[in-house]
């Protein structure tokens, strides 16, 4: 059997952003590795303002959350004290004892490998895979360098891509400033805002308790997701004119129940008398939306029954709903980090023109979808659908 080829891509991730990504995707493509392992550093001796391993981590697992051959790793968060690159690959090297290593580096950093510790250990350890942009060196001067390294045993490769211009440097200065952050993937920027991360101010007061108990509950990419839905939702209250709070609270929450086994949430159904709807009762993806609501209240302290409201009709949409409730319902349908499907593009477009348009849109182009899968819509859609075709917004 070949062996596993398996890339390292270790650093601060303060925060990770597309930058990283773009190197990640690159070492996979060029150097035809199997995984890469995305690996935060605990507490770097030399760096100190860093932000805790925990934000950093579950912001590395949100970034990664569709990228099937990234892998989040915790081998140097959950190792205490200081840790070196060799000591690093020494324990992959127990999780993976047939695997060839790439260790990942930019060429700034191959410029200063032979001050790391034990480094003539760690060029027998792994092969360097080097991002080509230096900073402060001259080409000339990498080429010695990867000279030098190579007589010594080292494999060093240069990975052929372009570097995208994009730093954590520059990403902290404007998240700090308030400005706009491509190089940032969304999940990520809204774990910053609602926590307060990097000199922004904090969105959500009870940020801590909350994304602690939602990474816990929920499944990476369910968690990936409700950042962005709570992302979308509050530019949708931003453009609507409504309450951009109330909106990112309920998109934070409206999947907090998503990921409980099915009896749990029926338990739960029965127990607080939710819904005697037996259609709604025997399917998770529709019984959440109550299950959440009444987590909200209970386990997260939510008592503003407007959110409560807009978790509790996220699934089938309610005639009569606010447009509270629409925007969490479309920015569930439209975030940004959503595969795409036949309406996608249309519900986007009209989100921003008319709530009331892209529910219309978004409902009906799911009845189209489940009908052709020879099921039934639920009646509370279809009702809504009825109630929407009825507004003065959709005929104008
Ligand atoms: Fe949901
Ligand atoms: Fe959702």
């Amino acid at each position: 059997m070949a062996k596993e080829r398996i890339g390292i891509m270790g650093g601060t991730l303060d925060p990770i952003h597309q930058g990283h990504l773009h190197i990640a995707r690159a070492a996979l493509e060029s150097a035809r590795l199997d995984k890469v392992l995305m690996l935060p550093s605990g507490a770097p001796p030399h760096k100190q303002d860093i932000v805790p391993a925990e934000d950093r981590w579950r912001m590395v697992c949100a970034a990664c959350a569709q990228e099937e051959r990234l892998i989040p790793c915790r081998a140097e968060i959950d190792r205490p004290g200081v840790i070196y690159t060799v000591d690093t690959l020494s324990i992959l090297r127990e999780d993976y004892p047939r695997a060839d290593f790439f260790y990942i580096i930019g060429a700034d950093t191959l410029m200063k490998l032979h001050h790391w510790r034990h480094y003539e250990q760690v060029l027998g350890m792994c092969t360097f895979l080097v991002c080509p942009r230096a900073w402060h060196h001259t080409p000339a001067e990498i080429t010695a360098q990867r000279r030098c390294l190579t007589a010594l045993g080292g494999r060093i490769v240069m990975l052929d891509m372009e570097p995208m211009d994009v730093s954590s440097t520059g990403v902290r200065q404007a998240l700090a400033a308030g400005e706009p952050t491509p190089g940032l993937p969304v999940p990520v920027r809204e774990y910053c805002g609602v926590k307060g991360l990097y000199g922004m101010t904090q969105r959500i007061p009870q940020a801590e308790d909350w994304l602690a108990r939602l990474f816990a509950a929920l499944s990476v990419k369910r968690f990936a997701h409700t950042l962005a839905v709570a992302h979308t939702a509050r530019q949708l209250a931003r453009t609507h004119q409504l309450n951009a709070y109330q909106a990112e609270v309920a998109g934070l929450l409206h999947d907090c129940a998503k990921c409980m086994p099915l009896k749990d949430m029926q338990a739960l159904c029965r127990a607080r008398a939710l819904t005697e709807d037996k259609a709604v009762i025997e399917s998770g993806n529709l019984l959440h939306s109550l299950a959440g609501a009444c987590l909200a209240a209970s386990d997260y302290g939510v008592t503003d029954p407007e959110v409560l409201r807009a978790i509790a009709c996220h699934t089938t949409g309610k005639p009569g709903m606010s447009h509270l409730d629409m925007a969490v319902f479309l920015a569930d349908k439209i975030e940004p980090t959503r595969a795409d499907y036949p309406t996608l593009h249309q519900v986007r477009l009209l989100a921003q023109l008319s709530l009331e348009k892209a529910m219309l849109a978004s409902l009906e182009g799911t009845d189209k979808y489940v009908r052709k899968g020879g099921k039934a819509t639920h009646p509370s859609s279809l009702e809504t659908i009825r109630w929407l075709r009825s507004l003065p917004e959709i005929a104008s």
